[in-house]
């Protein structure tokens, strides 16, 4: 069984996106104009209408450490996805890259304190090492329409605040096709993984786990 049409603002996107690829080969530049597209997705009311029927049970969404993101889109010909995150009142992410891909992340719902690190022991972007030692330099609050551009082997976590927080994240590829570090400061160890389990939503009404 096929699913229902997505969104208009959600096809607009989609469209759009496909269209800013293909005549914009910098990938900076692309993630720039990207983060531009979703900020215009992000304040569609049937949007935000939708994301309140995001599930945070019992699909491992929002739990710490490895959680789940629900799939609402993945493109056929230019490979990026479309992700929603929900996160409990409280969730604290792992310390964690993104590996080789590039992801935008837009929160619609919500709030949390978003916070970068670096490595200190000499380490490289892109190394998969068995330990590292990191530090925090940053820490930005987010809340709804703020959208936070993560590069390539960035370094980051987010800590949410007491309530929901609900999240769009746009990213290269499909999380299951590039590994990523997961950073313990307890002990300085790291370990690879292959990213949040996908869990395939219709990004349309009605709103449900896609066929
Ligand atoms: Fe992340």
């Amino acid at each position: 069984m096929s699913n229902p049409p997505r969104l208009p603002a959600v096809e607009t996107f989609i469209a759009d996106m496909r269209a800013m690829f293909a005549t914009t080969p910098d990938l900076n530049a692309r993630w720039e104009k990207a983060r531009g597209l979703l900020g215009v997705m992000l304040r569609d009311p049937e949007v935000k209408k939708h994301a309140d029927t995001w599930p945070d049970s019992p699909a491992k969404l929002g739990l710490e450490g490895k959680h789940g993101n629900l799939l609402l889109y993945e493109d056929p010909d230019w490979g990026f996805c479309v992700n929603a995150l929900i996160k409990k009142p409280t969730a604290k992410t792992t310390i964690h890259d993104h590996g080789v891909s590039w992801t935008l992340y837009g929160v619609i719902e919500g709030g949390e304190d978003v916070l970068r690190f670096e490595r200190t022991d000499g380490g490289k972007p892109g190394d998969l090492p068995k330990s590292a030692v990191v530090r925090d330099t940053d820490t930005v609050k987010v809340g709804p329409g703020y959208i936070d551009l993560i590069k390539p082997w960035e370094i980051h976590a987010e800590y949410n605040g007491d309530h929901r927080t609900a999240a769009v994240i746009i990213r290269s590829q499909r999380c299951g096709t590039y590994v990523q570090n997961i950073f313990y400061a307890k002990d300085n160890s790291v370990e690879q993984y292959w990213g949040p389990q996908q869990i395939p939503f219709h990004f349309g009404w009605p709103a449900r786990a896609a066929a």
